[in-house]
């Protein structure tokens, strides 16, 4: 009955013209399920918050697409005070929703717990009990890894690491978004080429199931829950530490962008560096950018990448008649900075691979920087958004996996007729992983055809009221159109409104979820805003997911 395609958009204006979006949930649902009274009589009940200015907090994620704000807010002080809500909730005659809120840096909704509790993970990390991240010591046996609370983000468990000369062998993009959430989607970034989503590092995890049981788990011992947690979108438990396999982490890197007029010799290029045979000549890191002509010419003048120069040799570029996208090569090659002999080195190897590309001549944009900094860059242009005030808007992403044969239909039907002519806010990311690298017994899908699929990730930013809704008629001519083109794609970060959404976006998988489901979370409590499953708060408000 609620569902989220009949909800109406309402748009709230700051005096900042700062623009919060929200799909506002039916006051019925928010209104539900007051928890029961018991709750309160537990050991854990002092960190249970119910007033208003501790539920607003967890009200909205980084999307700012949808709003409803929960019964209370938890502070665990330790992973058993998790368990013993949860236990409490599955318990109970009337089960409430329980969602672990891990950075909110979710896009739609999916920390929301409405007539339930949510669980602030970053209290894990605070005052005074356990160390959260533990890095097995230098002079330890490799494989190497870190121990590290699911409410960690990645950027202190990068720096941990580094202490120890080390780091994780794939990062995602941005590093303020903790270990528990990436790991429940799948954690990409340009490493993923070559090791996998962060999901295949994983050695073992602890995770607490939605009926309070705390299990820790790997591939040989609780391997269903094991793989289930990994990508599960919170739907099988609460991830309160994982195992991550590290690799020797490099000094410097050398990090480039090569721009490109032509589709075909840039996916042609990408192809071939992630290969494995690269692995001796080419980047460490690959991604890629579409750049639409209009966003180039009308944009900022400068960013946190390129100089006033970089942008106007770029104009010249675009400016070709006909031309309406180009698009980047995003590489870096990681290097030593001890002795001259391995800088030299370095160059030549860049100068060699170089050689072997064909960007447009001349269009070779480069900077050297530390391992931290070129990991933490997004961290900057968080820095330059914020202080424009346009970091906290409505965020209406579009992030797709498609697959390799089609990767040119899908340019020239998104980004050469819908987009052709548009302006969006925004940032438009496009590069290729290897299927291979992924392990298909875990919860996380990708493409079912091919070897090699594309991340396609529409990074939009609305800065109008206006802009909300055209972003998301874009969207939504975006997923008409590879329907109609029978694409064959699959969302990351996905999110589907029905149960119908949901069967095809897992397709074979979706039985098996179902089984894990009744086992793992029979009550149907755990991380509601996923939309997947029937919640307790929602039934008794008579609403469907
Ligand atoms: C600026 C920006 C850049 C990004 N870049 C990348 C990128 O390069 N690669 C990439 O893969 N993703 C990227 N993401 C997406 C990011 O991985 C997801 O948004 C993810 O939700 C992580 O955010 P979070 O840790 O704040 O989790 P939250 O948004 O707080 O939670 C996400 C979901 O997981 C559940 N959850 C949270 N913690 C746990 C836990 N410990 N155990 C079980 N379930 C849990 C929540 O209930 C919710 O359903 C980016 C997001 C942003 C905003
Ligand atoms: C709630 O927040 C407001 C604004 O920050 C503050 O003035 C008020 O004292 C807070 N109330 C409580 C109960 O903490
Ligand atoms: C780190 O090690 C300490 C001491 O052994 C332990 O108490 C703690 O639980 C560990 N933390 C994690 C996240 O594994």
């Amino acid at each position: 009955m609620a569902r989220t395609r009949s909800l109406g958009f309402l748009i709230l204006t700051s005096f900042l013209c700062v623009l919060a979006a929200q799909l506002q949930l039916r006051p019925s649902m928010a209104a539900a399920g007051a928890l029961p009274r018991d709750l309160f009589n537990l050991g854990i009940a002092s960190r249970i918050c119910t007033d208003h200015n501790s539920t607003a907090k967890a009200s909205t994620d980084f999307g700012h697409m949808f709003e409803a704000t929960p019964e209370a807010l938890f502070h665990p002080r330790t992973p058993a005070d998790i368990a013993e809500l949860i236990r409490f909730s599955s318990s109970s005659p009337a089960p409430f929703p329980v969602a672990p809120l891990g950075n909110g840096h979710s896009g739609r909704g999916q920390t929301l717990a409405p007539g339930g509790v949510v669980v602030d993970m970053r209290a894990l990390g605070r005052g005074h009990h356990a160390r959260r991240v533990n890095v097995s010591a230098a002079g330890d046996e490799p494989p190497y890894y870190v121990d590290a609370g699911g409410e960690q983000l990645w950027i202190d468990v990068v720096r941990a690491t580094l202490e120890h000369g080390l780091a994780p062998r794939v990062c995602t993009d941005y590093l303020h978004l903790t270990v528990g959430g990436t790991l429940s989607n799948a954690g990409i970034g340009g490493q993923a080429f070559r090791h996998g989503p962060q999901i295949a590092s994983v050695h073992e995890l602890d995770v607490i199931t939605g009926m309070g049981e705390m299990v820790t788990c790997s591939v040989t011992k609780n391997s269903e829950l094991f793989f289930a947690a990994l990508g599960g979108l919170g739907q099988f438990g609460v991830i309160t530490r994982a195992r991550i396999g590290l690799g020797p982490a490099p000094k410097r890197v050398r990090w480039v962008r090569l721009a490109y007029s032509s589709v075909v010799s840039f996916t042609k290029d990408q192809e071939m560096l992630i290969l494995d045979r690269a692995s001796d000549f080419g980047f460490d890191y690959i991604e890629g950018q579409v750049q639409l002509k209009r966003t180039l010419f009308e944009g900022p003048k400068s960013t946190t990448f390129f100089s006033y120069g970089d942008i106007t040799k770029l104009i010249g570029l675009a400016s070709q008649s006909g031309l309406s996208t180009i698009y980047y090569i995003e590489g870096a090659m990681y290097y030593s900075e001890d002795g001259t002999t391995l800088v030299d080195q370095a160059l030549q190897k860049m100068e060699a691979l170089l050689g072997q590309l064909s960007f447009e001549p001349g269009f070779v944009f480069s900077k050297d920087v530390t391992y931290v900094q070129f990991l933490d860059r997004v961290c900057e242009e968080e820095r330059v958004l914020r202080s424009a005030g346009v970091w906290d808007v409505p965020h209406p992403w579009l992030n797709l996996f498609v697959p390799r044969s089609r990767i040119l239909d899908f340019d020239a039907g998104v980004f050469k007729c819908i987009f052709r002519d548009s302006n969006p806010a925004g940032l438009i990311l496009m590069y290729p992983m290897n299927k291979d690298k992924w392990d298909d017994r875990m919860t996380t899908v990708t493409p079912t055809s091919d070897d090699v699929f594309y991340n396609v990730a529409l990074l939009w930013s609305a800065l109008s009221t206006n802009d909300v809704e055209q972003l998301h008629r874009d969207n939504k001519a975006v997923l008409a159109f590879l329907e109609k083109a029978n694409i064959g794609y699959k969302q990351y970060l996905p999110h589907h409104t029905s149960q119908d959404g949901w069967l095809q976006h897992f397709g074979v998988k979706w039985s098996k979820i179902i089984v894990l489901k009744a086992k793992y979370d029979p009550q149907a409590i755990l991380s509601p805003g996923q939309r997947m499953f029937l919640s307790p708060a929602k039934v008794s408000s008579s609403a469907v997911a």
